[in-house]
C-alpha cells in the first residue's frame, strides 16, 4: 500500500528559506576545506556576557529546570516591565507579558491569534525573511510594500495609506531593521500612527528585538508609546541579539491583555513557557543596567566600527548603492549595477543569487541574496564578524568585483 505523502495547504503555501541553499554551498564548501568567510549569519559572534551565562548555570546547580507558568515566571515578567517602563516609556502589568521561545515564536503566536483567513499583513521590503511566511501561517495574506534605498529603506506613509483597507490587520514594523539597518525616526512613526489610527482593525506588529543594537545619533522609539497606540500594537523583543544569546531562546510579547491572553492560550497547547533557565538568564540580562549597560555597550561599540570599516570601503567601491546603517549588524547594498556582467568560467550574474553565488565561488565569502528579504537588487552583509575577518572580506569582495565589468554604467 502507498502511503499518501500530501502535505496541508498551509505547508505548501510556505515557501523555502532561500537562504538555505547559499548556505548549504557555503558548509560544503568549508567541509571541502575551502576557507570560506561566512558573513551571512544573523547572530553577533560574542558570547553571551558571563553574568547572564552565570544565572542560567547556577539555575542548572540550583535545580531550577522545572516547569515554569506558561507565560514565563513572575519574576522575568516583572523585570520585563520594569525594563519596557524605564528604556521605552511603556507601562505594562506582568499579566500583558508573554514570554516565549525567542521573539519568533511570539510573532507567530500573535499572527495567529489576530488574523483570520482572508485578512492582510502589511510588510514594508526589505522584511526579515520570515515575515511573510508567518502571515501565510497564519492564514493570511501577506502585502509587501516596497521602500527605496534613496530614502533609507524608510516606509512612505503615502504609500502605505493607500494600500489599507478593511482587510489589514496587521502592520510589521522592524526598526532597527533586519536586513536593512534602518531606523524609524520618530517623527516618520507618528505620521504612520495617524494614518493606523483611522483603520480601527489595524493592529501594529513593532518589532525591537536589535532596539539597543543602535548608534547615535539614531535612537529608538517604542511604537506603542505613541500617542493611541498602547491600545493597538503588540510589541516583541527579545535576548538574541542584543545580549548574545541566540541558544537561550528567549523573547517576549507585550500588549494589551486581550491579545496577549490569546496568544498564552496559543502557546499552552505549543510549547509550555520557555526554558526556566534561560528565564533565570534572562532576568540577569535584564540586571546588567539600562540598555544591557557595560556588556552591551561594548559589543555595540565593537559593532559600530565594523559598521564604519564596511561602509567607507563599500562607499569608495564603484556601481555600489548604500544607505548608511542606523542599527542592528547588517549592511544591505545595492550591487544590481553589475546585474547582466558575464564572468568566464560562471555565467552572467544575472540576480542576487547568483551574484552571492559568484561571490562564493570566486571570493570566498557568504552573503544571503537580498531576494530572501523581497529586494533582488541588493545583498546582506552580516558584520557579526572580526574587524579582520571582515577585512579579508573585503578584500576578497573587491578582488572578485574587479572581475566583472558592470553591464549597466552608474
Ligand atoms: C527582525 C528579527 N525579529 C525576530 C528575530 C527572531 O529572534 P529570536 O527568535 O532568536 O528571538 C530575528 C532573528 O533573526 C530578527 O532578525
Amino acid at each position: 500500500m502507498q502511503v499518501d505523502i500530501t502535505l496541508s495547504p498551509r505547508v505548501n503555501s510556505v515557501k523555502p528559506s532561500k537562504t538555505v541553499a547559499i548556505t548549504d554551498q557555503a558548509t560544503a564548501l568549508v567541509q571541502a576545506g575551502v576557507p570560506v568567510i561566512r558573513l551571512a549569519a544573523g547572530e553577533p559572534d560574542f558570547d553571551t556576557p558571563d553574568a547572564i551565562a552565570e544565572a542560567g548555570i547556577n539555575a542548572i546547580r540550583e535545580s531550577y529546570t522545572r516547569y515554569t507558568p506558561n507565560a514565563g515566571t513572575l519574576e522575568i515578567r516583572t523585570a520585563i516591565c520594569h525594563k519596557l517602563k524605564e528604556e521605552n516609556g511603556l507601562t505594562y502589568t506582568p499579566d500583558q507579558i508573554l514570554v516565549s521561545n525567542g521573539a519568533k515564536q511570539s510573532i507567530l503566536q500573535a499572527a495567529i491569534a489576530v488574523c483570520s483567513p482572508d485578512d492582510e499583513v502589511i510588510i514594508p521590503a526589505p522584511f526579515w525573511v520570515s515575515y511573510p511566511e508567518i502571515a501565510r501561517l497564519a492564514d493570511a495574506t501577506p502585502v509587501i510594500l516596497p521602500t527605496l534605498i534613496s530614502n533609507n529603506f524608510l516606509l512612505d506613509p503615502k504609500l502605505l495609506e493607500s494600500k489599507l483597507s478593511e482587510k489589514s490587520r496587521l502592520l510589521v514594523l522592524c526598526t532597527p531593521s533586519n536586513p536593512t539597518g534602518s531606523v524609524y525616526p520618530k517623527k516618520l512613526l507618528e505620521e504612520i500612527a495617524d494614518i493606523v489610527a483611522k483603520y480601527p482593525r489595524l493592529l501594529v506588529l513593532s518589532d525591537e528585538i536589535y532596539e539597543h543594537i543602535i548608534y547615535a545619533p539614531a535612537t529608538h522609539t517604542s511604537f506603542a508609546s505613541l500617542p493611541g497606540m498602547w491600545e493597538r500594537t503588540l510589541t516583541v523583543n527579545g535576548f538574541s541579539k542584543a545580549f548574545a544569546m541566540t541558544g537561550w531562546r528567549l523573547g517576549y510579547l507585550a500588549g494589551p491583555q486581550h491579545f496577549v491572553a490569546a496568544c498564552n492560550k496559543i502557546q499552552s497547547q505549543l510549547t509550555s513557557g520557555a526554558s526556566s533557565i534561560s528565564q533565570k538568564a534572562g532576568v540577569a540580562a535584564l540586571g546588567l543596567g539600562y540598555a544591557g549597560g557595560e556588556a552591551v555597550s561594548h559589543m555595540v561599540k565593537a559593532f559600530q566600527d565594523r559598521r564604519d570599516f564596511l561602509v567607507k570601503n563599500f562607499k569608495e567601491m564603484d556601481g555600489v548603492k548604500i544607505s548608511e546603517p542606523q542599527g542592528a549588524f547588517y549592511l544591505f547594498l545595492d550591487f544590481s549595477s553589475y546585474y547582466g556582467s558575464e564572468v568566464e568560467g560562471f555565467g552572467i550574474i544575472k540576480d542576487s543569487e547568483s551574484l552571492c553565488r559568484y561571490l562564493l565561488d570566486k571570493g570566498q565569502v557568504a552573503l544571503v541574496p537580498g531576494d530572501a528579504f523581497g529586494d533582488d537588487n541588493c545583498i546582506r552583509i552580516s558584520y557579526a564578524a572580526s574587524l579582520p575577518t571582515l577585512q579579508a572580506a573585503m578584500n576578497n569582495i573587491k578582488e572578485a568585483m574587479a572581475q566583472l565589468k558592470r553591464a549597466v554604467p552608474v
